[in-house]
């Protein structure tokens, strides 16, 4: 699959996102090693901390269906410019996928792409 169409995915999951209190709506489109696609929105909280990123929203729906290997993920903010993932989900990534090809876009669905090893050389193990 193209960097292209895994954006037009998380573009899509992008409308689900549960966001009354940033007003910042995020899409996530996960490819895993064996060509499946989870998405996920961010899900935010009155109790602000209990927000759930879009990233993590797709992994865990990932995992849960019996995937732990992805080769790529889109991210898509509402923001002007580049929506990069938070240490959080770049941390939740490393757990599964060190070679992650992470692509970030903009509103226009101009993106870049990296290793999630440019965006967490130093990733937190045990
Ligand atoms: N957010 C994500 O969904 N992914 C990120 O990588 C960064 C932040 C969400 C969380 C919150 O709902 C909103 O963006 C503003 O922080």
């Amino acid at each position: 699959m193209k960097p292209e169409d895994l954006l037009d995915l998380a573009m899509k999951a992008r409308e689900k996102a549960y966001v009354p209190y940033s007003a910042f709506s995020v899409g996530a489109a996960l490819l895993t090693r064996n060509g499946r696609v989870f998405t996920g929105s961010n899900v935010e909280n009155a109790s602000y901390g209990l927000t759930v990123c879009a990233e993590r929203n797709a992994i865990f729906r990932a995992v849960n269906e019996g995937e732990r290997a992805f080769d790529m993920i889109a991210v898509v903010g509402s923001g002007e410019g580049l929506t990069f993932p938070c240490g959080a989900c770049l941390q939740v990534m490393s757990e599964f996928s060190e070679d992650l090809k992470v692509i970030v876009a903009d509103q226009n669905l101009q993106y870049k792409m990296f290793s999630l090893r440019d965006l967490l050389p130093q990733m937190f193990s045990l």
